[in-house]
């Protein structure tokens, strides 16, 4: 599939079938996340992946009670570690949350490549998944996703952004 297309057409799904990908498809995703870049390679990030019925039912209502979130066969939980590195003044403090967004954003990009569905959750109770899967103090939650084929076609035209003149500001902020 033409990079382009799978940038222009990935979409948030929330609405799932119940089949699985094949175990290779969510390899190659998985892989396209796994080599993402990271500040000084660092690669704080580590991905949980859930296929279990009742620990996926029990993500709901750390998510806010999204209940679409347990309705793909898949779901992951993007976690990073804090690398205690200062990147130079105030990016320090945030280093290891660039460095999973672009994981998952790979992730996310590669799952439309293939065919598959997922949906950026950003809001989740951090405390509340850290003491469920027992994460070490120095590793937090920064996104989850569900992660399947899609009800329908879902995979349509990107609404709602801003025109490119009020995105991109030539040569000076003006
Ligand atoms: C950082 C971040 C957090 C988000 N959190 C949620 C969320 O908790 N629940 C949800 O349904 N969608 C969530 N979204 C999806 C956005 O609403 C969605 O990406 C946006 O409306 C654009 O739609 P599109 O992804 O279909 O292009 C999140 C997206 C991002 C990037």
């Amino acid at each position: 599939m033409d990079f382009y297309e799978v940038v222009r057409t990935r979409r948030s799904v929330r609405k799932y079938r119940a089949d699985s990908s094949p175990q290779e498809v969510l390899a190659r995703v998985l892989e396209a996340a796994r080599t993402a870049p990271s500040g000084s390679n660092r690669q704080p990030t580590r991905l949980i992946v859930i296929k279990d019925e009742q620990t996926k039912d029990k993500l709901v209502p750390m998510c806010h009670n999204q209940a679409f979130v347990a309705a793909a066969p898949v779901v992951i939980v993007a976690c990073g570690r804090d690398i205690k590195y200062n990147r130079g003044e105030w990016m320090g403090r945030h280093a290891m949350i660039v460095d999973v967004a672009i994981a998952v954003d790979h992730l996310t990009l590669a799952a439309r490549a293939e065919g598959l569905g997922t949906c950026w959750i950003g809001s989740f109770n951090n405390a509340a998944l850290k003491e469920f899967f027992g994460l070490p103090e120095d590793v937090d939650v920064v996104a989850l996703t569900p992660i399947g084929y899609p009800e329908g076609d879902p995979f349509t035209e990107p609404e709602g952004r801003i025109p490119l003149e009020e995105f991109v500001h030539w040569d000076a902020w003006k």
